[in-house]
């Protein structure tokens, strides 16, 4: 029996990286999944995936950073799998758009809080309720090891994860009441397709001195986290960053 058996869970931005290899390996430990994702192409290849490892999978296109496509879809998620334990807020990321406050265009500041802070509080806001009904369960934010260290050139991206951080331990404390767990994800550099496209390869990454990580390495401590093996596990933010927080 895999450790996620009898949940369901939501993944906001399940179409690509890190999202996805959860999405597919909260299913092969037995968990209902639902995939928002903006993407459209990427969100119903994802959930083929999904399914092709023999897990069940609702995609559902959807914004984020909109209130009531999130509400709508978070609905659409319980009404079709019957209630709710797990939202794992992952949507994000950083772009080549960012910079330092001194440079970067306000607009884009404002894009990534959106996508990466106001999405996290959106969807934990509409989610929470639902999880509560389900009798408890689960929230995994995202934050950096940009949020965990001093880094320059990426000012807005590490703002929206440094208020996951806070917000993460703010939620712990307000959910623990109601039986939900809340902590937060801090990868190192994850060599997805999109960090690709920021310059990053398979060598050893020059800024953070370790190897680059797999998505799956994430998703491998997403699911501990979503699973009752890490019942006492609360309001903390774990790296997964192959030690690169430690120099
Ligand atoms: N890859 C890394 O090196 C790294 C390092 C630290 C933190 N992270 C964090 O991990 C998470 C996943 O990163 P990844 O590298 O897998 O990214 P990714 O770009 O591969 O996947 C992110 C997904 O989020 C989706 N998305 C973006 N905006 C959205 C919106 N408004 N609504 C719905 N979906 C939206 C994208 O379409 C994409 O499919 C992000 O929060 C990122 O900040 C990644």
């Amino acid at each position: 029996m895999g450790r996620l058996e009898g949940k369901r869970a939501v993944i906001t931005g399940g179409g690509n990286g890190i999202g996805a290899a959860s999405a597919v390996l909260f299913a092969r430990e037995g968990a209902k999944v639902t995939i928002l994702e903006i993407d459209r192409e990427a969100g119903e290849r994802s959930a083929a995936a999904v399914e092709a490892a023999g897990g069940a999978c609702l995609f559902l296109e959807t914004d984020i950073t909109r209130p009531e496509a999130v509400e709508t879809a978070v609905a659409r998620s319980v009404a079709h799998f019957g209630g709710l334990e797990v939202l794992y807020n992952n949507a994000g990321g950083a772009t080549a758009r960012d910079g330092s406050f001194l440079d970067i265009a306000p607009e884009e500041f404002w894009r990534t809080i959106s996508v990466d802070l106001y999405g996290t509080f959106l969807c934990s806001r509409l989610a929470v309720p639902h999880i509560r009904a389900a009798g408890g369960g689960a929230v995994i934010n995202t934050t950096s090891i940009r949020a965990m260290k001093g880094t320059e050139g990426a000012d807005a991206y590490s703002s929206a994860k440094g208020g996951i951080v806070v917000l993460t331990k703010a939620m712990a404390l307000q959910c623990l009441p109601m039986g939900i767990r809340v902590n937060a994800i801090a990868p190192g550099p994850v060599l997805t397709e999109r960090t690709r496209g920021l310059g990053m390869t398979e060598e050893a990454d020059q800024q953070w001195q370790v190897r680059p990580g797999r998505p799956e390495e994430v998703a491998a401590l997403a699911a501990f986290l979503a699973s009752d093996d890490a019942s006492y596990v609360n309001g903390t933010i774990i790296p997964a960053d192959g030690g690169a927080a430690a120099f």
